[in-house]
């Protein structure tokens, strides 16, 4: 079944720049996805599966005309899915041959899809707002984990790790003020598209706060005197086993584009060392409540996990 336990959701899917003109295949909750310009620049994304034999239409091409061509018979379909042309058979009816368009959208620098093919989407995607600030700079990092999406997830929400995992990096300042009594509070707020979290060290509270949009985004505002700096982690479904993740920055200093890769390549460690503990997570989906033990630091991606387990886990 179609996207499967990720179905009739907004996600993310690519940087805008991954798609020129394409085609890109792609898979997503263990549907696979092609995506292309038409003529107008416009994406379009369809189910990667030519309707005629299955095969790939990713391995095809996109013409002069805007439509992608099937490499296998040739068969060609434009950006809502529906048949063009049927080589060797001028008969053909051709709108009983269509291939399955899904929603897709554009915003900020950033694919879309909605995960329900053939239908109108009822919504349109709520983006995180430092991904489409135009007085932002952003950089995007591609990564991939051998891990159920949950896991990477939960993994971004959690903030009782970073002295931990992040001891050398980002976490290094927590891990120095932590004593063998230190408490940590979580606070957390119900937000219109997910939730806000923000947590303090011994009483001490501390500026930054974490957001979750739903269904597969983290916002984490970091305090910077007089400067706006933003990480996200988009963690994008692949199959049982692996996810795709984007993580993209956002900031309002040094926005000149060769220090671009300065960003990248802290997001790249940062990443690198949740990576892998992440992957070794056993069993490999987040469990139902109850089947790992949790305490009081665990309230975000509890909230995460009763989330995905009533609203996306039987979703088809
Ligand atoms: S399989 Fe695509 S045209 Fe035949
Ligand atoms: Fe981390």
């Amino acid at each position: 079944m179609a996207f499967q336990g990720f179905a009739r959701v907004w996600t993310p899917l690519l940087p805008s720049r991954s798609v020129t003109n394409g085609p890109v295949g792609v898979k997503v909750a263990g549907e696979k996805v092609v995506l292309f310009r038409g003529r107008d620049g416009k994406a379009a994304a369809l189910v990667d599966r030519c309707p005629h034999r299955g095969v790939e239409l990713s391995l095809g091409s996109v013409g002069d005309d805007g439509c992608i061509a099937c490499p296998f018979h040739g068969w060609r379909f434009g950006a809502d899915g529906t048949a063009r042309g049927v080589p060797l058979n001028p008969d053909a009816k051709l709108e009983r041959l269509g291939a399955t368009p899904l929603p897709v959208r554009e915003i900020g620098e950033l694919l879309w899809i909605y995960t329900a093919p053939g239908t109108e989407a009822p919504s349109e995607p709520v983006p995180p707002e430092a991904l489409v600030d135009p007085g932002l700079r952003r950089t995007y990092l591609e990564t991939t984990w051998r891990c159920h999406w949950t896991r990477a997830m939960e993994n971004m929400l959690d903030t009782p790790h970073l002295p931990f995992v992040h001891r050398r990096s980002i976490g290094r300042s927590m891990a120095r003020r932590m004593t063998p009594s230190s408490r940590m509070e979580i606070t957390w707020e119900e937000m219109p598209w997910g939730s806000r979290q923000g947590f303090r060290l011994d009483g001490k509270g501390n500026l930054a706060y974490l957001d979750f949009h739903r269904p597969n985004m983290m916002a984490l505002h970091i305090p910077l005197p007089g400067r706006r700096f933003h990480m996200h982690a988009l963690v994008v479904p692949v199959d049982d086993r692996t996810t795709r993740l984007i993580v993209a920055s956002a900031r309002d200093f040094a926005t000149l584009a060769p220090l671009d890769v300065i960003f990248d390549r802290i997001n790249a460690r940062v990443a690198g060392e949740d990576q892998v503990v992440v992957e070794t997570s056993d069993p490999v989906e987040v469990p139902p409540a109850g089947q790992e033990v949790s305490v009081a630091t665990d309230r975000a991606t509890l909230h995460f996990r009763k989330y995905y387990q009533e609203e996306l886990r039987g979703s088809a």
